[in-house]
């Protein structure tokens, strides 16, 4: 006979990181006391503190080595650098050097493109903001402009009519890829027919020539089967339009997104371990591509807009220990000398921060707060770290995307940037801010000077 099983009540029980637990026991890494063989004492000594670093060589490895990964499974393939993710002048020349071309999202940017010498055709002008001035020199320079929505389209059918001017285009196509929330606030619905609409517009006007279709699914992403649906659907569309207008298109433009090494907050397992690699993203996207079924010569070159995935882990920020503290139901904080103010990416990601000396074995669950005198100012709500002083350094890791563009000018001034370059040598390749150039931009009306 069945006995009734006796009813046990459940424990909760918890487990403190730094401890042994269920998982086994927390470590954090060894101390990194260089960064690509340049002591971090010498350049704090030259540089000061914070300090963001960039490796010159980690970003031509991730370069050569994505570029390589998408020719081997598609043979027409071009990157093109978001500058958006680190408009750095040293930082897109390196990657213009590994032959980028530049993808631009404003007039700024697109400025800063041609600045640096990239001709208009090697330009992709994303976004949804395109002045009728921006429009008509992009245009004039033979930029690849990727309309985002109908009054885009029609403004740049009306400039072509009155400046008598012929126009090279691509649409952003938004679509359901099984990501959700979707992407759809930037460019042409897929499903529901809008960019067939806008593809049709374009292909019967007289001034417009459309060249390639563009999507960018999302950023961050994990998914690789969502880029293969993606690559498919625009691979259907290019043969459509080969179908019914007898036009084959020059190019495919995939987007970024490719989850970088960081590891978002929230994610339980480190990036590593659940991130998918570039050959994994490649393989999703020629497959879809192949579906085009075209001839080797008339398959598109794939465009690939690849920010963080390139960038990230050469990116370092060092800082220094200001204080330690502890809060009022006795949890370790410390206090650091770098803030969200210049680390936008702590909103978002747990980053790898190591101690850049040697230092005890014994450890502590820490908060790390920044500088600011604002409750915001959160480095890292927990980590395990060993015993730090006043002084101690730390690096904070894989933070060379979007930090130094979105970065504020907020409390403090933003630091020094330098490049440690292949052959070792470190160059200044932003000055830190002074009070003089923040105050450049201000005026003080005469009636309110107390001089
Ligand atoms: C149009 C476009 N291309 C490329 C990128 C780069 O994305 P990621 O840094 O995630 O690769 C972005 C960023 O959001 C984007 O909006």
């Amino acid at each position: 006979m069945d006995t009734k099983k006796r009813y046990e009540r459940p424990v909760i029980t918890k487990h403190y990181s730094g401890f042994m637990n269920k998982i086994g026991t927390s470590s954090f890494s060894k101390p990194k006391k260089d960064i690509d063989g340049v002591a971090v004492t010498d350049l704090v000594e030259k540089f000061g503190s914070p300090l963001f670093v960039i490796s010159e060589k980690k970003i031509r490895q991730n370069q050569r080595n994505a570029v390589r990964i998408f020719k081997t499974r598609y043979p027409k393939v071009q990157f093109a650098w978001s500058y958006k993710t680190n408009y750095l002048n040293a930082v897109c020349s390196v990657f213009h050097q590994e032959n980028s071309w530049a993808e631009v999202v404003s007039e700024f940017e697109y400025d800063k493109a041609r600045k640096l010498g990239i001709k208009g055709e090697n330009i992709i002008f994303n976004g949804p903001d395109k002045s009728r001035n921006a429009l008509l020199k992009a245009i004039k320079e033979k930029a690849k402009i990727h309309i985002d929505h109908f009054d885009e389209l029609y403004e740049i059918i009306e400039l072509c009519d009155t400046e008598k001017l012929k126009a090279k285009v691509a649409i952003r196509i938004n679509m359901d890829v099984g990501v959700y929330p979707k992407w759809d606030r930037f460019g042409f619905n897929y499903e529901n027919g809008e960019s067939w609409q806008a593809i049709k517009r374009i292909i019967t006007n007289k001034d417009l020539e459309l060249i390639g279709l563009h999507t960018h699914i999302g950023t961050y992403m994990m998914s690789t089967e969502a880029y293969r649906l993606a690559a498919s659907k625009l691979a259907g569309l290019a043969r459509s339009i080969k179908e019914q207008f007898d036009i084959v298109l020059e190019y495919i433009d995939l987007g970024g997104g490719f989850a970088s090494h960081n590891t978002l907050l929230g994610q339980y397992l480190p990036a590593e371990e659940v991130i998918p690699s570039i050959e994994q993203f490649a393989d999703a996207i020629s497959s879809g591509l192949f579906e085009l079924n075209f001839k080797n010569d008339e398959l598109p070159l794939l465009i690939l807009e690849t920010g963080r995935a390139l960038i990230d882990d050469a990116g370092f920020l060092i800082s220094s220990v200001l204080a330690n503290k502890r809060l009022s139901d006795g949890k370790k904080a410390l206090i650091i000398d770098a803030g969200v103010n210049i680390l936008f990416t702590g909103f978002w990601y747990k980053h790898k921060i190591t101690p850049a000396q040697d230092c005890g074995l014994h450890t502590e669950e820490s908060a790390i707060f920044g500088p600011l005198c604002m409750n915001i100012d959160v480095v890292r709500e927990s980590i395990t770290l060993p015993l730090l002083k006043k002084g101690d350094k730390l690096i904070i890791e894989y933070v060379g995307a979007y930090d130094m563009t979105q970065w504020m000018q907020f409390i403090t001034l933003r630091p020094n940037v330098v490049m440690i370059m292949e052959d070792g040598s470190v160059e200044l390749i932003r000055k830190s801010e002074t009070l003089d150039y923040i105050s450049e931009m201000e005026l003080l009306p005469l009636k309110l000077s107390l001089k």
